[in-house]
Formats: structure tokens, C-alpha cells, sequence
């Protein structure tokens, strides 16, 4: 038996596709198990503020297939602050809620990490954000997706890149983390990939070039996670131009078409399993962790170590990466 009738779903800090489809799932897991479900609008915002709306079952209807998310989303200054999270706390005693469900990333889990330490309210996240770069989960909501949008753009690019033989540097996001750069780069055959996470690579990225350019290789894509050390796409561009007078260079930025459309069949489902599983562990008494993905299995793995803990990219896709590209 729940200690609670009733619980609360939020999105917070950037969206991702997917994030719907979990929203679907918390409230029919909750309904199913005999709980009224209350959404939060306009995210940690909406908690303060009071912004919500009742989710029925049909309230969901025909959401799973949608991107953005029904519910809004924010990044939140006041939840930062102790009074905005005691107001949070308020409107939650208030309205009976006794368990959150907040779908996001590493901030939106700092945030929920710090008012479990101050109040009793159970939080319990699902990784929502199309960065994958949260720590105990192989996959985030809405990575799956961007990887996709990402690829379908790019091939298209390659198609003129390879006609006028050009050489092509393509931004994907990822402002902290290469973890969009480094799989679409992998499944869209790039020449080059440059990440956050690596360091100086304009000079390695050269001597690659060179090399391409005595086998006369016609066209390149190099895949630039937005954060890359040296730069963005613009930035490593005209460091390559410099040295590279002969080359026909162009650039595009992707930026937020990533973050849009419709969920992948793995963001679906994975938003459905992670969405029921954080129903299961507020039933479960759980508070202060994040429901994620390990092994295709359900873990539960406490907010200080997802926000806390450094998730490591794959040194074998990175390896695989330079040995494809030869
Ligand atoms: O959702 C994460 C992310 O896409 C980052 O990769 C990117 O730097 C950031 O959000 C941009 O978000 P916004 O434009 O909403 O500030």
C-alpha cells in the first residue's frame, strides 16, 4: 500500500523527444496502481508557482508519438535557492502530493538530489536529455532520436560535400560531452570526430587531412561536438583553412533541429520502461535516485552519483572511429 494518493510528473531543463511518451507512462503506472497523478507545468518554475494540471488517462492519449513535451519545461533560478525550494515544498504539502517524478538531465537532478536532503517528499528521476551524458545510464531519453535527426542531415550533406569536393564540418550538440559527435559520427562514416573530451585535435585532425589530401580523397565530413576544446565548427574551420588554402571548406551548425520530432522506437520504449520503473520505486518507498538504463536492464542508481560521477565516453568507438576513417 502507498503512504500517498496522489503524485506529481515535471520536465525540466532542455527537452528532449521521448519526454512525452514518459510522461504517458508515469501517469497510467500511477493510475493503474490506484494514484491521482498531477502534472507540473513549465518545470521546478511550475512547482513554485503553482502551474498544473490534473493527467487523466486520456489526458496522455496520443502523446507517446509527439516531441517537445505537454508539460513545458524551464530551467529554474529560484529552485537553486533554499526560499524557492521551501515555496516548492509548500505547494506540494498543499496539494496532497507525495511523490515527484521529474524527467531531465544533470541539473534537473541537482535540484531534486538537494530538496530530498532537505524535505521528506520522495523525488525520483528518469534521464531525459538528448546529451546521454548522464552517469548510470547507458542511454537518455531522446539521444536515440537526435542520433537520427543527425545522421538523416547529414547524409544529405554528404551527397553535395562529395559533388563539389568539399570539405564539410558539421556542429552537433553537446556543450559538455561528445557523446552525439561521437555515434552519429560513427554511423554517418565521418573522417574526423572532435569531442569535448578529447584534446588537441585540430593538429591531429591536419596531419589526417594531409594525408587524405595526397590520397586525393575527394570530399570530408568532420562531425564537431558543439564544446570540442579547440572550438565549434566555425572556430576548427578557419584553423584548417589557414593551412588548408586548396580545400573548397563549408560549414553547418545543426542546433535545434536535434532537439526535436518524433521519438525514435527506442526513446519510446525506453521512456515507457523508465516511466513505469519510476512509478514502481516511489511504491517502492525509493526517494533521491534516478531510474536509468544498464545493460537493458532497470537500475536505480541514487542522484549523488548521476550528478556527481563522470560517465566516460566509449574508447572503443573512438578507436573504431580513426580505424574506419583511414
Ligand atoms: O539539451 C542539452 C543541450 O542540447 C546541449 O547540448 C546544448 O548545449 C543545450 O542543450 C542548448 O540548450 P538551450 O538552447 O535550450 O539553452
Amino acid at each position: 500500500m502507498a503512504k500517498f494518493k496522489r503524485i506529481a510528473v515535471l520536465t525540466s531543463g532542455g527537452d528532449a523527444p521521448g519526454m512525452n511518451a514518459a510522461i504517458r507512462s508515469v501517469t497510467r503506472a500511477a493510475i493503474y496502481n490506484g494514484l491521482e497523478v498531477i502534472g507540473i507545468r513549465h518545470g521546478y518554475k511550475g512547482l513554485i508557482e503553482g502551474y498544473s494540471k490534473p493527467l487523466k488517462v486520456h489526458t496522455v492519449s496520443n502523446i507517446i508519438q509527439l516531441g517537445g513535451t505537454i508539460l513545458k519545461t524551464a530551467r529554474c533560478m529560484e529552485f537553486k535557492t533554499p526560499e524557492g525550494r521551501k515555496e516548492a515544498y509548500d505547494y506540494l504539502k498543499r496539494r496532497q502530493i507525495g511523490g515527484v517524478v521529474v524527467i531531465g538531465g544533470d541539473g534537473t537532478f541537482t535540484g531534486a538530489r538537494v530538496f530530498n536532503e532537505e524535505f521528506d517528499i520522495p523525488f525520483i528521476g528518469i534521464p531525459g536529455t538528448i546529451d546521454n551524458d548522464i552517469y548510470g545510464t547507458d542511454y537518455t531519453i531522446g539521444y536515440d532520436t537526435a542520433l537520427n535527426t543527425v545522421i538523416s542531415a547529414v547524409d544529405k550533406i554528404r551527397d553535395t560535400a562529395s559533388a563539389h569536393n568539399r570539405l564539410f564540418f558539421i556542429e552537433v550538440m553537446g556543450a559538455d560531452a561528445g557523446f552525439i559527435a561521437l555515434r552519429s559520427g560513427i554511423a554517418c562514416g565521418a573522417e574526423a570526430i572532435l569531442v569535448p573530451e578529447v584534446k588537441n585535435q585540430v593538429s591531429t585532425l591536419k596531419s589526417f587531412l594531409e594525408d587524405g589530401f595526397r590520397r586525393k580523397k575527394s570530399s570530408n565530413i568532420i562531425i564537431v561536438a558543439e564544446g570540442s576544446e579547440e572550438g565549434g565548427a566555425y572556430e576548427i574551420a578557419k584553423k584548417v583553412k589557414e593551412d588548408f588554402q586548396e580545400y573548397s571548406v563549408r560549414v553547418t551548425v545543426l542546433g535545434h533541429i536535434q532537439r526535436g520530432g518524433s521519438p525514435s522506437v527506442f526513446d519510446r520504449v525506453s521512456a515507457s520502461r523508465l516511466g513505469y520503473a519510476a512509478v514502481e520505486a516511489l511504491l517502492d518507498d525509493q526517494k533521491s535516485a534516478m531510474v536509468g538504463l544498464q545493460n537493458n536492464k532497470i537500475a536505480l542508481v541514487p542522484f549523488r552519483q548521476a550528478v556527481k560521477l563522470h560517465k566516460e565516453l566509449n574508447k572503443e568507438l573512438l578507436n573504431i572511429s580513426k580505424v574506419l576513417s583511414i
